[in-house]
């Protein structure tokens, strides 16, 4: 369904959606834009949307998008749009490429934070102590598992290389990669865990993910190893995680992604001395880097033409 005017395109994010339109480049007589920052604004929108650029839109605006033809997520994550309201016929597409390059530093940066020892040697400088007794540990030889081998997976196994660390994957094909020594499928997680001091989770959520880093993965992990979750924090069973970290049957972890956000402040998380926290932004989505990817597919769009990443709904990814 093909209006004559100018196609519509919503353009929502809560914080952003002005910088996000202001960097959408399309012909006026073509396009549109609708910029909504609110769940008001969007709702009053969302009828008249041929397209939607969005991150997080409220999953019950969908049932009122008649005329959606195609999602673009500000972002790599879209299990915020499969929703069943999400009317069957819409292509969805992510935006890969982008996040994996500043997650590989937030990765490798608590890393060092790990074997460098930071804390405890600015606490020593805080006490005014020279404690030389104490030395760094070497990521060289260290193994890491990557769960999860898509593009950002992929550009943290190639840095962790680079580092000297021996890198094995965990993926739902078990595909080999040439970023990874070793790929294993998900039904050999345990044994890619039982190898690591690095468990790095970068899993999208679906209904095969959700929970799958629960008691029994935990627990096949060494009890020095380190867990990151850096995808989605419903992966990780969190209650099972806290029993973990409380029994000291894991190093520690470093969290930036929870099943709830933002983590309640009386989430026991908060208070455990084995787990770095950070706000979910290892890898930040900004207008800057996300507007090419919708520029590329918008003229494909506006051209007829297929659209790129687009997101298989079936698989959920
Ligand atoms: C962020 O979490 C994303 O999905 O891009």
């Amino acid at each position: 369904m093909r209006r004559r005017g100018p196609a519509t395109v919503l353009v929502f994010h809560p914080d952003e959606a002005k910088a996000y339109a202001a960097l959408v480049r399309a012909p006026r007589a073509r396009v549109r834009l609708a910029v909504c920052a609110t769940p008001a604004e969007a709702a009053a929108a969302v009828g008249d949307a041929d397209v939607i650029y969005a991150w997080k839109l409220p999953p019950d605006l969908y049932a009122r998008a008649a005329r959606l033809t195609w999602l673009q997520a500000m972002g790599a994550g879209v299990d915020w749009a499969l929703v069943p309201t999400l009317p069957p016929g819409v292509t969805v597409t992510r935006a890969p490429g982008i996040f994996g390059p500043w997650m590989r530093e937030y990765v490798l940066g608590w890393c060092l934070w790990v074997t460098q020892h930071t804390e405890t040697y600015r606490a020593a400088q805080r006490e005014r102590r020279w404690r030389e007794e104490i030395l760094p540990d070497r990521l060289a030889g260290k193994t890491m598992a990557i769960v999860g081998l898509g593009d950002i997976g992929r550009t943290i196994a190639a840095a962790a290389r680079a580092l000297g660390l021996r890198v094995i994957g965990v993926s739902r094909s078990g595909r080999p990669v040439r970023e990874a020594e070793r790929v294993y499928r998900l039904p050999a997680l345990a044994r890619a865990l039982g190898q690591a001091d690095f468990v790095v989770v970068v899993l999208p959520l679906t209904d095969g993910t959700r929970g799958l880093l629960g008691a029994r993965a935990l627990a096949a992990m060494r009890p020095t190893a380190w867990l990151f979750n850096i995808g989605r924090g419903a992966v990780v069973d969190e209650a099972a995680l806290v029993t973990a970290l409380r029994e000291r049957r894991i190093g520690g972890a470093v969290l930036d992604v929870f099943a709830s956000e933002p983590l309640p402040a009386e989430h026991p998380l908060w208070g455990l001395d084995n787990v770095a926290l950070t706000p979910h932004i290892s890898g930040p989505s900004t207008p800057a880097e996300i507007a090419p990817v919708f520029n590329d597919n918008l003229a494909r769009w506006l051209a007829g033409r297929p659209l790129r990443h687009v997101v298989d709904r079936a698989r959920g990814y």
